[in-house]
């Protein structure tokens, strides 16, 4: 199946998840286990959120479904992560080895894509892919991994956080 249309068709499951997940931690728990199993090119996909009151402000490893990943704890001003938290912005590398601020978590891993989860216009954790393929992460997908953001910012939204 062309990518587009696996894209389409997961754009509907992860939307359908989202409406059947009784907590925003079932449904990144399922996401993230989706994602993996179904995107050739997701080779670890996972959560980090913003730990409540952490001095400075840290991200902790939720859900995750790949390789163990030394970088279970990450501040704001280190790594591809902390720079998606921070400024609150997308952040898209085509090359991790030609960025400065990447953190490596597998020797196999050529791309990255990590797009701020958002509550209330507010930053609370981040959703975080890994691929084995250079470039990976077109606009297309930018645009897919973003609508799975919002669900959860959304969910945890509902849930009162
Ligand atoms: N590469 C990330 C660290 C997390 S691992 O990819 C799981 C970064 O540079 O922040």
């Amino acid at each position: 199946m062309p990518v587009t249309s696996r894209m389409e068709e997961l754009r509907t499951e992860v939307s359908e998840l989202a409406a059947a997940a009784p907590t925003a931690q079932d449904l990144m728990d399922k996401m993230v286990k989706l994602l993996h199993n179904r995107m050739l090119k997701y080779n670890w996909v996972g959560f980090y959120l913003l730990e409540p009151g952490a001095e400075p402000p840290m991200l902790a490893l939720g859900a995750f479904e790949g390789a163990m990943t030394p970088h279970t704890r990450i501040p704001l001003n280190q790594g591809i992560c902390g720079a998606a938290a921070s400024s609150g912005k997308t952040v898209v590398v085509d090359d991790v080895s030609k960025d400065a601020r990447y953190l490596a978590c597998s020797l196999e891993t050529k791309s990255e894509i990590v797009v701020p989860v958002f509550v209330h216009g507010e930053v609370v954790g981040e959703l975080d892919i890994d691929s084995h393929f250079p470039a990976a992460f077109t606009p297309e997908h930018q645009s897919f991994v973003q609508h799975c953001a919002a669900l959860v910012g959304a969910k945890l939204e509902k849930s009162g956080q």
